[in-house]
């Protein structure tokens, strides 16, 4: 889990949108995405990939994200996804973090998918 091996790169693997439909369940207890998705627990992530951070009119945000200054490139996104808050010290998104680069690949696949 602190190894950070893709850092910079690009996700090495092919994603798969169906697959990342499913490992969404991961994510889907405090975050929407699609067309009606809404602020809740979490922001909604629609469109998220080429997203700036903590921009959704309809959630509060940490300070941390609010500074964070991150676009949601797809590295940016599977490294906080392998470990959010290495990438956003401070964030409020507590999460274990995903280490199965299979499953990364698939979410950014959906996410990608899943742009309006
Ligand atoms: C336990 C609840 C929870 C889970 C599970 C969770 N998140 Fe989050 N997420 C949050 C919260 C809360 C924030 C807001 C963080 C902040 O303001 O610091 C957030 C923020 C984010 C952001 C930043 C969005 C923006 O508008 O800047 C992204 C991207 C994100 N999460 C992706 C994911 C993905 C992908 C998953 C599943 C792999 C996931 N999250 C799982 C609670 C969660």
């Amino acid at each position: 889990m602190a190894l950070w091996p893709h850092a910079g790169g690009a996700a090495p693997l092919a994603g798969n949108p169906q697959a990342g439909q499913a490992a969404f369940k991961l994510c889907a207890s405090c975050h929407q995405v699609g067309p009606r998705a809404r602020g809740g627990f979490g922001p909604q992530l629609t469109g998220v990939i080429g997203r700036k951070a903590a921009s959704t009119g309809d959630y509060h945000y940490s300070e941390a994200m609010q500074k964070s200054g991150i676009v949601w490139s797809e590295e940016r996104l599977a490294a906080f996804m392998r470990d959010p808050d290495r990438v956003v010290p401070g964030t409020r998104m507590r999460f274990w973090g995903i280490s199965d680069e299979q499953k990364i690949a698939d979410l950014l696949a959906y996410l990608k998918a899943s742009a309006q």
